[in-house]
């Protein structure tokens, strides 16, 4: 089978595969506090059709898989899951993003499965800022699960912290010190405009060229690196000495289009060839014909835009296509 090549020379490597859009946090980047609408389970793909998409996948060469969501410890028997993928053949790492509240009690069988490492959500290690980001549960739960993924060798560890203007920019220092005194990599995460009122957006965005900006100001040697495992599109520091080391995705302030490997399933069965914008393609149709799924990638390959153009709506410019109106989570980051 070819490899999947897009328009602009890009190859594709990487499936991120949403399991659900559901969550039990109502982080205030991704979700409204009180009223998301979540899909009906019936229009989720099962365990053994997104295995079939994936098996599609791998002929074309995708060799790396991360189970998202929503939050996706919340749909049970995920390890199911992960042991298809894992049985896939090529398949070289399979990755997860949580929030981390239902680790603890998973983390061992995730890794048992096949699990290789995991990221996990934490913008702030404050517990009373935690209640005003997340909405619910509690930063103690997420410090459990982050133990648990240490203790299983989920390895590396890198926990996601969004920044947000005037939430949680204040930490910046704190979290730089997290990556010097632990073996953890702390990755910066541009505030995105997806799903979201433009005007929460412009109010909260800030640019990570911040958290150099910090690091100088606390007088922090810095080395730059090539990064853990799967670092894509980050751009990835240590602080000289440091156990850990940390990362910037600005996908606004320094977007990385050029280099994109990766395409997105989600939990309604959908390939976005984009993050961004509303095109994707339906693969519940081809379910049960190989040759109908392998047209869904080649198709995906050939509407697969130049770039996401979110910077042209920070600076209030039109822009060319019509952006999603999926939330995040119905996405998976
Ligand atoms: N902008 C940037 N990152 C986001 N995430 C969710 N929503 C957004 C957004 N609007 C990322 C966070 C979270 C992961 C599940 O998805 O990193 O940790
Ligand atoms: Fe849930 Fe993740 Fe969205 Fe937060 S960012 S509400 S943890 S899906």
């Amino acid at each position: 089978m070819p490899d999947l090549i897009d328009r602009f020379q890009r190859k594709h490597t990487y499936l991120r595969i949403s399991v659900t859009d559901r969550c039990n946090l109502r982080c205030l980047y991704c979700m409204p506090e009180e009223g998301m609408v979540f899909m009906e389970q019936h229009k989720l793909l099962s365990y053994s059709q997104i295995i079939e998409v994936a098996a599609t996948a791998a002929k074309f060469g995708i060799r790396k898989f991360r189970i998202t969501g929503g939050e996706p410890l919340v749909r049970p028997g995920l390890e199911e899951l992960i042991a298809g993928l894992s049985a896939l053949s090529g398949v070289e790492d399979i990755s997860l993003t949580t929030n981390g509240l239902l680790l603890a009690s998973q983390a061992e069988k995730l890794k048992q499965a096949g699990l290789k490492r995991v990221n996990i959500s934490l913008d702030t290690m404050d517990a009373a800022r935690f209640q005003f980001i997340a909405r619910r549960g509690n930063l103690d739960k997420v410090w459990e699960g982050i133990e648990a993924a240490v203790q299983a060798g989920l390895h590396p560890i890198k926990l996601n912290c969004v920044l947000l203007k005037g939430v949680n920019e204040d930490e910046i220092g704190r979290f730089l010190k997290l990556s010097m005194e632990q073996p953890l990599h702390i990755r910066f995460i541009e505030y995105m405009p997806i799903g979201h009122d433009d005007d929460g957006w412009r109010k909260h965005y800030l640019p990570l060229s911040r958290v150099l900006e910090e690091a100088a100001k606390l007088g922090f040697p810095l080395e730059q690196e090539e990064g853990p495992v799967g670092s894509g599109p980050s751009e990835n520091w240590r602080i000289a000495g440091g156990k850990g080391s940390f990362g910037l995705i600005h996908p606004i302030s320094e977007h990385f289009c050029k280099s994109c490997n990766r395409l997105r399933l989600t939990a309604d069965g959908h390939i976005k060839p984009c993050l961004y914008w509303v095109d994707e393609l339906n693969v519940k149709p081809a379910l049960g014909s190989s040759e109908a799924m392998e047209q869904i990638f080649q198709k995906a390959m050939e509407i697969k835009p130049e770039n996401h153009e979110m910077a042209a709506l920070l600076a209030g410019d039109k822009q060319s296509h019509v952006p999603t109106e999926r939330r995040m989570s119905q996405i998976g980051g």
